[in-house]
């Protein structure tokens, strides 16, 4: 078992498998994109496989794909096929914007994914576009609808931001009565790949109170252990709403998350600026239970929660890391 020197078990492992992403949402990347990895500094499939094999052999037991973009990489369902086979998984979920998404379902199906957090910020064409940069809401909602008509969990995740979305919050719970989606909303995080900061306006509370004028009949509803959102549920409806409080973090006390760039770098906590770098230990050649012993020092150090991760985390140019290379 893997433990923090906080008695925390890491269970629970965040995969980016690529930078790359074939939407520029404004809070997550700038109009011209980021600096993308370099071929050679991004993992190969086998690097990525004998980290995933050397982390279940740790007593991982959930990985979540994400990216960027996953289907954005080259080979990517090969990639989840071979994770998805990896002993001692027992839960394997992606995270997509839905783009490319759809004709994978299938086989999606069949490797057992389970879950899919689809990134969906609008149910407006305009702001869709405004929002991300591309005209694709029509995909994403063919997307939605290929997961629900395959009988795959999906949960839909919303920033919400000021000015450009808090008009869908009632519309996306609302999608929630006929349909057996979850949608949770996010409080914007600082990640966005530009020096541009953030003033949270819709923080948490903010959220819930819009929410609950609208839905006064909302409840509380079950919080999974180690779970990043608080849940409600409005009575009759058949998906639950979330809320995950990103920026004001108050679920750091039971993380069970680590993360894995897409270049290797093992992050052990989002709001932490770095870490060991995995693919290049591979490189050097270390073995298996090398890769352990590095493994089990940097996860004694997660710090205990995103506030004190976040003191090392600026560049020294003072641009925010993006989401896209953190992996989402
Ligand atoms: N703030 C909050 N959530 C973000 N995401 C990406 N960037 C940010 C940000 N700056 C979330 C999106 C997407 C997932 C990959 O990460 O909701 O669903
Ligand atoms: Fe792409 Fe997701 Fe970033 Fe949007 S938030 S640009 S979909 S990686």
């Amino acid at each position: 078992m893997l433990t923090d020197k906080f008695g925390r078990n890491i269970n629970y492992l965040r995969l980016a498998i690529v930078d790359r992403c074939n939407l520029r949402c404004t809070y997550c990347m700038p109009e011209n994109g980021l600096t993308w990895i370099k071929q050679n500094e991004l993992m190969t499939d086998e690097e990525m496989l004998r980290i995933c094999s050397v982390f279940t052999e740790m007593g991982v037991n959930k990985i979540r794909i994400t990216g960027g973009e996953p289907f954005v990489r080259k080979n990517s369902i090969e990639l989840i096929r071979n994770i998805s086979q990896l002993d001692g998984l027992t839960d394997i979920s992606i995270t997509t914007n839905g783009l490319l998404t759809e004709p994978y379902i299938p086989q999606l199906k069949k490797y057992g994914i389970k879950s899919i957090n689809l990134s969906l910020d609008t149910l407006d064409k305009k702001r869709f576009f405004k929002i991300t940069r591309r005209n694709s809401l029509d995909k994403v909602m063919k997307t939605l609808d290929s997961l629900l008509q395959h009988d795959i969990k999906v949960k839909i995740n919303t920033v919400v931001m000021e000015g450009e979305n808090t008009e869908d919050i009632i519309p996306l719970v609302m999608l929630t009565k006929d349909l057996p989606v979850d949608v949770r909303f996010i409080e914007e995080m600082p990640f966005n790949g530009s020096k541009t900061d953030i003033s949270l306006k819709w923080n948490f509370t903010q959220i819930y109170n819009y929410i609950k004028e609208f839905f006064p009949e909302i409840q509380k509803a079950d919080d999974p252990k180690s779970s990043t959102s608080y849940n409600y549920k409005i009575p009759g409806f058949k998906g639950d709403i979330g809320i995950i409080a990103a920026y004001t973090r108050s679920f750091c006390g039971d993380c069970n998350r680590i993360r894995i760039t897409p270049s290797g770098i093992l992050r052990t906590c989002l709001y932490e600026g770095t870490g060991v770098n995995l693919k290049d230990e591979i490189r050097m050649g270390r073995s298996n239970e090398e890769l352990k012993n590095i493994i089990i020092n940097s996860v004694h150090k997660k710090p205990k929660d995103g506030w004190e991760a976040q003191k090392s985390s600026l560049t020294a140019s003072q641009i925010h890391q993006s989401m896209a290379t953190i992996g989402g």
